[in-house]
C-alpha cells in the first residue's frame, strides 16, 4: 500500500486542488504533492535509554522509535512527507510539526486540529513543506509530560540547492530532571514550575547523549543546525575559538552574521556555519553559557591530526534562499495588544501600576497561573482570542506583565518581528517562536493565509499547561 503510487497520487490530487480552489495564493498550493512521498514511520512507546553513565541504570522514558531524540525526519523542499505514527503509549497522543506552515488537518493538534491517537491506533500525517529549513516534531497532547519525557525529533526540509559545505550536523539541545536513579522526576505538577521559570532540569543533553566529541578535520566548513527542545531551558551556546555564523533563524534564512553566543530559547532552531580554522591536534569547549554560575559543557571540538583540509576558509557562498512567505501588509492592518500575565511575583510587581491586573485571584483559584489577554486555557479547543480574515495583516504587540520569560509560538504561521524592546531588529527577522525577557515588548506581524483554528501559546510547557495557551481563527 505504501508504494501504490495510484493512491498517492489520487490523494495528492484531493489535496492540491482543495487548496487551489480555495486560494490561488497559498504558498502551500504552488508545492502539489505529486513530487516525491518520503514515508516515515514513528512509533510513541515506553523506552530504556542511557542518558547517565553506568552504575546508573538507563533512564525510562517514552521515545519515538526507542530513541531520544528520534529519528531524523528529512526530505527536500517540494517533497511530500508522510509519516505514519503508532500509539504504543498507555494514553492518547498527537504529532506537531513545529514551524511548518501546513494545513490546519496536519497540524497534530488533538481534538482542535484531529482526533486524538488512541493508545493501539495509528495516525497518517502527509503534507508538503512549503518552506525549506531546521525544523521539528514533538507530541502535543499533554506535552508537559510526553515531550519532556522525550518525544520529539528533527525534521529537516533541504533547500533546492544548499550551501555547500564539508559537513552538516544536526544538534538537539535538550535538558533532564534526573533523580538519584536517573529516572525523571515525576513531579510535573510543580506549583514552583508552573508559576515561574517552568520545568528546568538538571542534566543538559545533546542528542540524548552526556558526552559528544565532535571531531573535526582543519579547514572543513560545518552547517549546524541547533534545536532546543528543552521543555523551559533556554541555552547560550559558546564555541572556543570559533566564531559562527548565523545563516537561519527557525528555519527563515538571515542576512549572515557572525556571533560571538548563539541563544535558543525553548523550541527555537538556528542553522550556523563554522568554519574550523584552527590547527590540526587542537581541541575546544562547546559550553551553555546562560544560567551564568553553571555553565554546561556540551561539547567537545577535536581537531584531527591531519594535514588541513584547505588553507583558508572555504570561497563559497552561504546566504540562504529566502523561502516564500507573504510579506506583511502594513498599511491596514488589524492590531492587536496581546497581553501576557500572571505567573508569581508579578501581581505585586504590577498592582497600582497598571490598574489594568485582571482576575489573577480567579486564575490561581482555578488552579492556572497564566493568561492571554485575561483567559487562562483549560484545554487546547477554546473560543478563539482574535479572529482574522483570511489574507489580512495582523499586527500583534506582545506585553510580557510578567515577571518571568516566555516564548510564545504560533501554530501555521511564520511573524516578522518588527520590533522588540523597542528597537526595530537589525536584520530581517521571521520567527515562529519569540523569546520575551520579563515585561518586555515585541511588535510582531504576519499575513493571516493559512485557514484553520491555530494555538498560539507559551512553549515553556508548564507555562502552557498552566494557562497560557490560546487559540486564533483565520476564517
Ligand atoms: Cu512546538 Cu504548539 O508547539
Ligand atoms: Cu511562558
Amino acid at each position: 500500500m505504501r508504494d501504490d503510487p495510484t493512491q498517492l497520487t489520487r490523494r495528492g490530487f484531493i489535496a492540491g486542488t482543495a487548496a487551489m480552489s480555495l486560494a490561488p495564493l497559498l504558498p502551500w498550493s504552488t508545492a502539489e504533492a505529486v513530487g516525491t512521498t518520503r514515508s516515515y514511520e514513528l512509533e510513541a512507546r515506553p523506552t530504556s535509554v542511557r542518558l547517565a553513565k553506568a552504575p546508573f541504570p538507563e533512564t525510562r522514558l517514552w521515545c519515538y522509535n526507542g530513541s531520544t531524540p528520534g529519528p531524523e525526519l528529512r526530505i527536500k523542499r517540494g517533497e511530500t512527507l508522510r509519516v505514519v505514527v503508532r500509539n504504543a503509549l498507555e494514553e492518547f497522543t498527537g504529532v506537531h510539526w513545529h514551524g511548518l506552515r501546513i494545513g490546519n488537518e496536519m497540524d497534530g493538534v488533538a481534538f482542535l486540529t484531529q482526533p486524538p491517537i488512541e493508545p493501539g491506533e495509528t495516525y497518517t500525517y502527509e503534507f508538503t513543506p512549503p518552506d525549506a529549513g531546521t525544523f521539528w516534531y514533538h507530541s502535543h497532547e499533554n506535552a508537559l509530560v510526553q515531550q519532556d519525557m522525550g518525544l520529539f525529533g528533527p525534521l529537516i526540509v533541504e533547500e533546492e540547492s544548499p550551501p555547500r559545505v564539508d559537513r552538516e550536523l544536526v544538534w538537539v539541545l535538550d535538558d533532564w530532571r534526573l533523580d538519584e536513579t536517573a529516572q525523571v522526576v515525576r513531579d510535573f505538577d510543580s506549583v514552583v514550575d508552573y508559576s515561574r521559570s517552568g520545568r528546568l532540569g538538571n542534566t543538559v543533553t545533546l542528542n540524548g547523549r552526556l558526552d559528544n566529541v565532535l571531531r573535526v578535520r582543519a579547514g572543513e566548513r560545518v552547517r549546524l543546525r541547533l534545536i532546543n527542545s528543552a521543555n523551559a531551558r533556554i541555552f547560550q551556546l559558546r564555541f572556543q575559538a570559533h566564531q559562527p555564523t548565523v545563516i537561519a533563524l527557525d528555519g527563515q534564512p538571515v542576512t549572515p552574521f557572525q556571533t560571538a553566543a548563539v541563544t535558543l530559547a525553548p523550541a527555537q532552531r538556528a542553522d550556523l556555519m563554522l568554519d574550523m580554522s584552527e590547527r590540526p591536534g587542537e581541541r575546544f569547549l562547546v559550553l551553555d553559557t546562560f544560567y551564568g554560575q553553571s555553565p554546561f559543557r556540551l561539547a567537545e571540538i577535536v581537531y584531527e591530526d591531519a594535514s588541513p583540509l584547505r588553507e583558508s576558509p572555504l570561497d563559497a557562498p552561504i546566504r540562504l534562499a529566502d523561502n516564500v512567505i507573504a510579506v506583511p501588509d502594513l498599511s491596514n492592518p488589524l492590531r492587536k495588544d496581546v497581553i501576557l500575565e500572571g505567573g508569581d511575583l508579578s501581581l505585586q510587581r504590577r498592582r497600582g501600576s497598571e490598574g489594568q491586573q485582571r482576575g489573577l485571584s480567579g486564575l490561581l483559584l482555578n488552579g492556572k497561573f497564566w493568561a492571554i489577554c485575561g483567559v487562562s486555557a483549560f484545554r487546547q479547543v477554546m473560543p478563539p482570542f482574535v479572529t482574522v480574515e483570511r489574507g489580512r495583516t495582523v499586527i500583534w504587540t506582545l506585553k510580557n506583565w510578567t515577571a518571568w520569560p516566555h516564548t510564545m509560538h504560533t501554530h501555521g504561521h511564520t511573524f516578522q518581528v518588527l520590533a522588540q524592546a523597542g528597537r526595530a531588529p537589525e536584520r530581517r527577522t521571521l520567527l515562529d517562536t519569540i523569546w520575551l525577557n520579563p515585561e518586555e515588548e515585541a511588535t510582531i506581524a504576519f499575513v493571516a493565509d493559512n485557514p484553520g483554528d491555530w494555538l498560539f501559546h507559551c512553549h515553556m510547557l508548564s507555562h502552557a499547561h498552566a494557562g497560557m495557551l490560546a487559540t486564533f481563527r483565520v476564517s
